[in-house]
């Protein structure tokens, strides 16, 4: 039996943690440019957290060393109690261009299985995860199409098909809707949430998007201006499940929408990190 140091009796397990994550490109010459300043907060088993924040602030830094793609300049990353330092087999990142995550010469269906034959998992398995996972975004019978024979939302479904098909606990997605359309993006949060609910994913999510972050989220992480800490994290206890249009209508959606926002928007009119001459 393994040892735990993230159960706790009285609440959820604990998935991913960062404590105190700096990040500086370019240290020590004339391009430093400090990114992350100094980013704590966790991620539960089978939370859906979302993070948003001001454009530059850092949260595509933040993913690539969360995942273990980057090392942060210091801090510590952890997995369920292990230290991250390299990308973890339990782990999946879901980039925002689709265009450039699928082969275009690769059926969607070998798309899929693609990652899976490197990772030592046998062919009826393969082919099983690649059908469970097209059925799961809603592609079963367009299988043995190319990337390009698909629309953009779809080639996006791909992507997350692939994710699914390696079976991670945990999905870490970097604004994967943000280049489809705001249909296509509304069925594809519903798609998320389907999927995440039904094979009882943890999942953090990066977007710029304030509606998006409170429709499918338990808790929005907010971060600052470079360099980035977590100025708040709310709370988004609106019940599941949630409709695109009714949810987004009640009072309790406005209201959470616009602390958001406000958070973000003092965020933008931040130029020093706290502790520095702040009231
Ligand atoms: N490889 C790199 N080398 C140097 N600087 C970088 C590098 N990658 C990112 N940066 C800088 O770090 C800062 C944070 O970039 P990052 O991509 O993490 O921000 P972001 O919050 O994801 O932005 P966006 O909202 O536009 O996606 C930016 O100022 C960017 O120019
Ligand atoms: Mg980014």
């Amino acid at each position: 039996m393994s040892t735990d140091s993230t159960s706790n009796e009285s609440g959820p397990r604990q998935s991913l943690a960062a404590a105190d994550l700096h990040h500086v490109y370019g240290k020590g010459t004339t391009e430093e440019h400090h990114a992350l300043g100094g980013i704590t907060f966790s991620v539960d088993q089978g939370e859906f957290v979302a993070i948003v924040g001001p454009s530059g602030c850092g949260k595509t830094t933040l993913l690539r060393c969360l995942s273990g793609l980057m090392a942060p300049t210091s801090g510590t990353v952890t997995l369920e109690g292990t230290a991250v330092d390299s990308v973890p087999k339990d782990l999946t990142l879901v980039f925002q261009d689709y265009r450039r995550s699928l082969y275009p010469w690769l059926r969607v269906d070998a798309n899929v299985e693609f990652p899976l034959k490197h990772s030592g998992i046998d062919k009826p398995e393969r082919v099983e995860r690649v059908r469970q996972a097209l059925d799961d975004v809603g592609l079963t019978g367009h299988a043995s199409k190319y990337p390009g024979q698909l629309s953009g939302g779809m080639q996006q479904r791909v992507s997350i098909a692939r994710a699914l098909a390696y079976r991670p606990h945990l999905l870490l997605m970097d604004e994967p809707f943000a280049s489809v359309d705001a249909q296509t993006r509304s069925s594809l949060e519903d798609v998320l949430l389907d999927v995440w609910q039904r094979r009882n994913k943890t999942v953090l999510f990066v977007t710029h998007d304030i509606d998006e972050s409170v429709y499918l989220a338990d808790r929005v992480v907010v971060l600052s201006n470079a360099p980035s800490h977590v100025l708040a994290e709310i709370t988004i206890d609106i019940p599941r499940p949630r409709d695109q249009i009714e949810t987004k209508a009640t009072a309790e959606f406005v209201e959470l929408r616009a602390e958001v926002a406000r958070l973000i928007r003092n965020a933008g009119t931040r130029d020093h990190p706290p502790g520095e001459g702040e009231a």
